[in-house]
């Protein structure tokens, strides 16, 4: 998986005076079956979350209030996307390094994962994901 891999994913809106209305489902908006979802909410100003990428874990993120940015790292190159309307959702393929930042006041980030909450699924170290990634491991 490359950064070219990940993409932003519009949502159906629904544009009404009382109110507007987005919804996703699995194995439709979001590419793969729902096993785990949490929230990240009430971030101080200027920290960071999430740097770490997943073996197997795929991720589906929406900034459902408030905006951030999420950065994906291959190794090789980086991208930034940032996530400002609730009706766009970021999937991000497993075997990426991604960091959350940037996050504005009252910001509320959901995310949508493939596998349930494993630690093992994590790799905490950036020189391992690199050495990881260069001998196709992940
Ligand atoms: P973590 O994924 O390490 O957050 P970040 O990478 O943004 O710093 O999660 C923070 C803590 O929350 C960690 O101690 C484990 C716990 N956690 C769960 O128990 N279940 C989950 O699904 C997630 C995402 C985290």
């Amino acid at each position: 998986m490359t950064v070219e891999d990940v993409r932003i994913i519009e949502l159906p809106k629904f544009a009404d005076p009382r109110g507007n209305l987005s919804f996703v489902e699995q194995l439709n908006h979001i590419p793969f079956e729902i096993k785990r979802t949490y929230w990240i909410y009430d971030v101080p100003g200027g920290e960071n979350r999430g740097g770490h990428a997943f073996k197997q874990n795929e991720e589906f993120i929406v900034a459902l209030s408030g905006a951030f940015d999420v950065i994906v790292d291959d190794g090789d190159k980086k991208k930034t996307f940032t996530l400002n309307r609730s009706y766009y959702g970021l999937f991000i393929p497993a075997g990426l390094w991604r960091t959350m930042s940037n996050f504005s006041t009252n910001s509320l980030a959901l995310e949508f994962g493939s596998i349930p909450y494993s630690r093992e699924d994590y790799i905490e170290d950036y020189n391992e994901f690199v050495k990881k990634k260069l001998d196709g491991k992940i």
